[in-house]
This record gives structure tokens, sequence and C-alpha cells, in this order.
């Protein structure tokens, strides 16, 4: 690969602040998670691989915040979203192909009666959030301290840094309890008796779930009268195609889909108990409860390319393909880790479907300035790995081509260890998303320029 360049990329930077809060639409994507001189700005992408707006091309492993299972531009998935938007995508009443989205989605996931369609994950973890608090009668939920994200609504990013925005009397009625941890269940409930709407969790994350935390968490909230909600955002389509609840055989009263259901495509789903979700519906002579009732909730392309991925899956291995793709990389990387010494420092961990990895400096601390070198070093060798989520398009080769940009870039990883990051660190480092204040935006962008002009004599 020649040596890239990111002026156009430097450029979009430059003017992107000035229209769009963050430069972005996902804060996960934004300037100051991505190194400061290397910041490509993507023009398309088929695949593994991206293209930026200054011609760099790169194997990825963002995939869309995990969104996209089979690859960027999947034909099959594609091809069926164009057929149903020439039929037309929004008409006054539902169109028949919501109702054979949902019998696609309820046999992919046995463990649910009813299933109801939206565009974003937020959408439907909030929507299940009322309908518990509707079914219970209870105001207050409960998140598990040891995952990231459960939606973009108050009653989740109030309990995180950047709460601005967000009162206090909605603050106080989010609580959390430990992973894996059922005394920590035990200890929240009798602390809020009776209050309690749901309890709100991913299956599994970077850790092997402890089965017997899950049947006791599910005893538990029957007992206290709560309702248990799995987040099968990640899970599902990854670790099963019915999510962690099929693997694990544990059944929620509620469960929430979205990311890899569309390949890409704004799609997602509340999947639960029918006595519940029918609180949402018209045939019951209970107090209504306002669910999901958005107008681009069942946009029909949006839904036939949900069917062509399912489809996929049940004509090809795709998760067998992520999970074999996955441990070759995780096997590689941990090899070459281990040729540079680099164990107590660079870590490999999750699920060969979904594996992130770990930055520590010198004295064994999590180290965003550390993150940032190997982010960067990445991206000069051709890699964009946020994390290192693999896809049904990643072959063995683009594996090894990642395992060689990671040996390279190791090198330099060890010399900053020796030589301290602040040497090999082209910008400022990357940022922790939930933090209260920022750093100044102008500042940087005025730096990052700066320095490219340098390196590139321009
Ligand atoms: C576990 C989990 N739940 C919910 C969400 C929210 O989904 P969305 O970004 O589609 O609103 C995310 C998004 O990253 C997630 O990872």
């Amino acid at each position: 690969m020649d040596k890239p360049t990111f002026k156009k990329s430097l450029a979009l930077k430059k003017r992107i602040h000035k229209l769009i809060p963050g430069g972005c639409h996902t804060y996960a994507k934004g300037d100051d998670q991505y190194p400061e001189f290397t910041p490509p700005y993507i023009a398309e992408g088929k695949g593994c691989r991206v293209r930026d707006v200054d011609g760099n091309e790169y194997i990825e492993y963002g995939m869309g915040l995990r969104a996209v299972s089979l690859g960027h531009g999947y034909p099959a998935v594609v091809e069926a979203a164009c057929e149903q938007m020439w039929k037309g995508n929004n008409f006054a009443r539902p169109a028949a192909i919501e109702l054979a989205a949902a019998e696609t989605f309820l046999d992919a996931v046995p463990g649910a009666e009813m299933v109801k369609f939206a565009k974003n994950g937020s959408d439907v973890t909030t929507a299940a959030l009322r309908l518990a608090r509707a079914y219970t009668g209870r105001d207050m939920v409960a998140i598990c301290a040891d995952q990231p994200f459960f939606s973009v609504d108050d009653w989740f990013i109030g309990a995180t840094a950047v709460n601005a925005g967000i009162p206090q009397v909605v603050r106080d009625l989010t609580v959390d309890f430990r992973y894996n941890d059922i005394d920590s269940v035990r200890a929240m409930f009798a602390e809020h008796r009776k209050r309690i709407a749901c309890v709100f969790l991913e299956v599994e994350k970077n850790d092997p779930v402890d089965r017997d935390f899950l049947r006791q968490l599910k005893r538990l909230c029957e007992a206290e009268g709560a309702l248990l909600v799995f987040d099968e955002m990640i899970t599902g389509f990854r670790w099963h195609l019915g999510g962690a609840q099929t693997l694990y055989g544990v059944t929620p009263d509620l469960s929430t889909f979205g990311k890899a259901m569309g390949n890409g495509f704004a799609i997602s789903a509340l999947a639960g108990r029918r006595e519940i979700m029918e609180l949402g519906g018209l045939y019951h002579d209970q107090e209504r409860v306002f669910l999901l009732s958005t107008t681009h909730g069942a946009e029909s392309h949006a839904l036939a390319a949900f069917m062509a991925v399912v489809s996929t899956y049940r004509e090809h291995d795709v998760i067998g393909h992520m999970a074999q793709q996955g441990s070759h990389l995780k096997r590689g990387l941990e090899q070459v880790i281990g040729l540079h010494h680099l164990e107590d420092h660079v870590g490999i961990h999750g699920f060969p479907f979904c594996l992130v990895y770990s930055t520590r400096d010198q004295s064994g601390q999590p180290s965003q300035p550390f993150r940032t070198l190997l982010l960067q070093e990445l991206i000069l060798r051709g890699v964009i790995a946020p994390n290192l989520v693999v896809s049904y398009a990643h072959q063995a080769s683009d594996i090894d081509r990642t395992i060689a940009a990671f040996d390279e870039a190791l090198l330099v990883y060890r010399r900053a260890l020796d030589e301290g990051v602040d040497r090999h660190l082209v910008g400022e480092s990357v940022q922790p998303v939930y933090r209260k204040w920022n750093r100044r935006a102008d500042r940087l962008v005025r730096h990052a320029s700066a320095r490219v002009a340098r390196r590139h004599g321009t």
C-alpha cells in the first residue's frame, strides 16, 4: 500500500463540525475516538474493505458498530431492499411484508410470541422499559453496571457522566447491579423493594456468562415481580440467529434486537411474551400503552433487507464463518503480541465473532494514549480497528494481512513503552465517550491540519 495521505479527510473534518454537532451521528464514530492525524472519512465500502475520501483502502473491523455482519453492500440484501423500494416503502395502511417479517422474526427467535419493529436499538429498549413500567405499575429500572450502552434516552444516558439536560428525578429511577453477581441483584432488589419494573442486561459481552447466574436471575425477577429484559442488540445474529436467549435456552420476558438484523439497514425489534406485548395492541380492555408508533417504523425495504439477512444465515453458516475467522485473528494476534513480549500491555478479549482489544501503559494501567497509538499505526497500515469485529466477508487473507499490520504496529508500541508514547503519537489521544467536558475542538482541527502540512510538506 502507498503511504496514505489524509488531506481530503482533514478538509472534511474542518467543515463537518460547522454543520453537524459532533461531526457525525454516532459518538463512537467521532473524531475524539480516532487519531487526530489519521481521520479517514469513508467514501464507500464493499465486503470488509472500505475506501476513504483520499482513496486509501482499509480492511475494516468496526462493521457499522457491529450492524454489518455479512459485509458492506451484501448483494442479496441490497437487491431485496431495492426490489421492495420499487414497490413503494410506506403506505396509509400496513404493508403485507410486515406480517411476513414478523413471521420470519418469530421463527428465528422461538422464545418470543410477538414482535414489533422500529428503526433504532434505543427505540426498542426504551419501549421495553415503558411496557415494563405499564405492566408492573412500577417506575424504576435496573441496568447492568458492567455493560456500556442500552439507549440514547434519558433513563440510560442519565446514568452516565454525560447527563447534562437530564432531570435528577429521571436519573434517580435508574439503578444498577453487577454482571454475573447474583448477590448484587439481590441487594439491589432489597434496597428498592417493589419498585423495580425491569432488569436490563446483555446476556454476554466480553466475559462468559455464568449460566447459573442467568437461571437465578430469571427466578429472582419472577419472585420480585420485575420483568427480565435481554438486550440482544449485539448478541442477536452474532451469538445465534435467535440471540443468546436461544443459544443458552433462557427466555426473558422481553428482548430487544437491532444492528445485524438489517446488515446496516435501519431495523430493530422489540419481542416478548404475548401477555405483555399486547398492552400495546388494540384487543384488550386494560389501559393502553403507546408502543412504538413512528412514521418510519416499518419501512418496507428495511424489512425486506431483514428477511434477506435471515435467508442468508439459513443458507450459509455465517456465524460459523465469523467464529472461524475471529478465532484465526485471536490466535494470530496473541502470537504476535507474545513475539513482542507485550502480553501485559495488549490484550484480545471477547468471543471470536465479536472481539475487542485492550491497551495498557508501562505500569499496566488501561491507556487511551496507547489505544490511540495502536489505532494510528494500524490505520497507517491499512486497517481500521476500533475493535476486532469480523463479518462473513472477512476472509483468511484479510485476517493474515491484519495480523501482519499488528505485528508492525506492535513494534512501534514496544518502542513507545520504552521511549514514551507522546514521542510516537502524531496527535492528541482519543477520549472516552462518557466524559463531562470536551477539549477545544477548534484547536484540535488546527493542530491536525498543521501537522499534516508539516509531514507532507504542503
Ligand atoms: C447493547 C446495545 N443496546 C442498545 C443500543 C442502541 O442501539 P441504537 O444505536 O441502534 O439506538 C446499542 C448501540 O450501540 C447497544 O450496543
